[in-house]
């Protein structure tokens, strides 16, 4: 697939993706959630990659759906094409996710983010659900995933006000892992990913996963599922690798697989 809206790099083991819209400041159409959904799921298949970062430009990471693109829609077109589906892409993907968010992440473009394992912000990045001022509400999961990231106070607040949050107030929300220096974003990202693409894949792939578990379950199910997985991880080399580099005082070398 020839990519017109997205850039995608390769890092060592790391798959960088960055959308690429800049007259519409990385608003997502059609075409651009079909290109990152293709070459998400290229980096998830792909044996090389460990880990992914998602990010945009210095001025918006995404500024939301693309409204030129919806305005139209009727409820038919919208329920039947079930457009936003498709965009289940990021948070189905396997592996980790880093976004690196600079600027906007406004609307779709802050669901986007929160799809993401890692959200790192820029000390100029922008959150925000303001598809209340469109006479919408957000419809790829900013009521669900920012109400369990940041609580009910300040989920009602965006979501009802539609105003933004800036990179500080969104650290201290609990939505954002770490800020950095605008100019440092992208770096910061792609060693925080590398760094996770050097450790055992399968631990890796584990960890999010029972991570995930929180949101899905009760906590003595959630508890029992890690204790399953923890013991699962027994059975690979790596386990055997990182637990012998230890105690022989070397850094470990995971096979990856
Ligand atoms: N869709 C389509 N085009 C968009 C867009 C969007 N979400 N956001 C920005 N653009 C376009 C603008 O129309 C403009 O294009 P033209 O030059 O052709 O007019 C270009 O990008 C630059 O934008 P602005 O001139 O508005 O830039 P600004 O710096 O003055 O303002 C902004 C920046 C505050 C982000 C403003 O663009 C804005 O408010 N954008 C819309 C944000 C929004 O409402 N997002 C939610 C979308 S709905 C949604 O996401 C639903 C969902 O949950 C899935």
């Amino acid at each position: 697939m020839a990519y017109e809206t997205i850039e995608i790099e390769t890092h060592g083991r790391v798959g960088l993706i960055r959308l690429n819209r800049p007259q519409a400041l990385n608003a997502l159409n059609a075409r651009l959630i079909a290109e990152l959904d293709n070459a998400l799921g290229g980096f998830d298949r792909d044996a090389d990659i460990g880990c992914i970062v998602l990010t945009g430009s210095e001025k918006a990471f995404a500024a939301g759906a693309d409204i030129k693109e919806m305005r139209d829609k009727s409820f038919v077109d919208a329920f039947l094409d079930d457009f936003i589906g498709r965009w289940d892409a990021v948070a189905r993907a396997r592996k980790p996710i880093v976004a690196a968010v600079g600027g906007f992440a406004l609307g779709g473009g802050c669901e986007l983010a929160m799809m993401c394992d890692i959200v790192l912000a820029a000390d100029t990045a922008q959150f925000g659900q303001p598809e209340i001022k469109l006479g919408v509400i957000p419809g790829a999961g900013g009521t669900q995933r920012l109400t369990r990231a940041v609580g009910k106070a300040k989920a009602m607040d965006l979501v009802l006000t539609g105003r933004m949050m800036g990179a500080e107030e969104a650290e201290r929300a609990g939505l954002v892992a770490r800020v950095v220096p605008a100019a440092e974003l992208v770096v910061e990202a792609l060693k925080t990913a590398a760094a996770i693409a050097a450790l055992s894949l399968p631990a890796v792939l584990i960890a999010k996963e029972a991570v995930n578990r929180a949101f899905e379950t009760t906590l003595a199910e959630g508890i029992r599922q890690e204790r399953r997985l923890f013991y699962a991880l027994f059975a690979t080399e790596d386990q055997k690798e990182g637990m012998s580099a230890f105690v022989e005082k070397r850094k470990a070398a995971f096979a990856n697989r």
